[in-house]
């Protein structure tokens, strides 16, 4: 069942300032950016654009999701936010695994990727298999983001994920990092992938696809070149990938809208002042005249 939509007023956003402080300190202390961007893309991940089912909905706290097997060792990120989330009860699920996800690249040194909240929790948990999986190519990789709506550029760039953290060969099977630093959010992933198999570092089939399949390379290439272009193209699909059956609630506080609507406001209210000095002005002038 899809719960409804949090309030989004300014106790709201105040409680998403406070969580990203304690996201930052907590990330820190446990060296937890990695999980925690697993975290974000594994709820995300499951959408489906056609049933509008899955998402960024909270869905993966429950058992009956993280214990797919492509969810191996993301119980450890879910439990990092527990205290995060008891403490702020207000934020949903949904926004706080979303909100560490664009906390985890911003502080390891990535692109701020701007975050708006309002999401609804769900306990509605999609099937297992929506996930990618690591063994196969381009052809099923494009299988499973086309199916979320996503196309091959935000399928490169959001690969570009793997500049952080590593496999564990008892979640996943694979071993070892995809980079030299792999607590850095750079363009190294790239780099690497064009230097081909390079000692102790990791490349799964899915990433050696991107290297192979011709429309795929044209970003790797890209990217490995300029760091700025991936940072604005990832910057872009993350937030896509955040907000996939999302929509933004209508909220002074929330949007740029907010904004336009804060300025409609104080347009009309120096409108309304105005038309009150010059009812205000007549009357003087028409009582001077009866006086005269
Ligand atoms: C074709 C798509 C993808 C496949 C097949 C894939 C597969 C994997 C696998 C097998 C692991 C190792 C898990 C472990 O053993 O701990 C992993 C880790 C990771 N993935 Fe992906 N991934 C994909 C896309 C993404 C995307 C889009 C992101 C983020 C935007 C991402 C972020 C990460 C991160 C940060 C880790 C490291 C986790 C840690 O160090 O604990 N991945 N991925």
């Amino acid at each position: 069942m899809s719960e409804a939509a949090p309030m989004v007023d300014s106790e709201y956003m105040a409680e998403i300032e406070k969580a990203r402080r304690d996201l930052r300190a907590l990330i820190a202390s446990k060296n937890c950016a990695p999980i925690m961007l697993r975290l974000a893309w594994h709820d995300a991940g499951t959408y489906d654009a056609k049933t509008k089912t899955g998402g960024p909905n909270g869905s993966i706290r429950f058992q009956q999701e993280y214990s797919h097997g492509a969810n191996a060792g993301i119980k450890i990120a879910i439990d990092l936010l527990e205290p995060i989330k008891q403490k702020h009860p207000k934020i949903t699920y949904a926004d706080l695994y979303q909100l560490a996800g664009v906390v985890a690249v911003e502080v390891t040194g990535g692109p701020t990727i701007d975050f708006v909240p309002g999401r609804k929790d769900s306990s509605v948990c999609p099937e297992e298999g929506r996930l990618p999986d690591a063994k196969q190519g381009a052809s099923h990789i494009r299988d499973v983001f086309y199916r979320m709506g996503l196309s091959d550029k935000d399928i490169v760039a959001l690969s570009g994920g793997h500049t952080l953290g590593r496999a564990h060969p008892e979640r996943s099977g694979f071993d070892g990092a995809w980079t030299k630093d792999p607590l850095k959010f750079d363009n190294s992933y790239f780099v690497e992938l064009l230097k081909g198999d390079s000692e102790g570092l990791l490349k799964l089939p899915t990433d050696k696809a991107l290297v192979e399949d011709p429309e795929f390379r044209c970003y790797v290439e890209k990217y490995a070149k300029d760091e700025e272009a991936f940072f604005r193209d990832y910057a872009e699909s993350h937030k896509k990938l955040s907000e996939m059956c999302f929509t933004p609630p209508r909220s002074a506080f929330s949007c740029k809208s907010g904004n336009k609507q804060k300025s409609l406001l104080v347009q009309a209210a120096a409108g309304v002042a105005v038309a009150a000095a010059v009812v205000a002005w007549a009357y003087l002038c028409e009582s001077n005249k009866k006086i005269g």
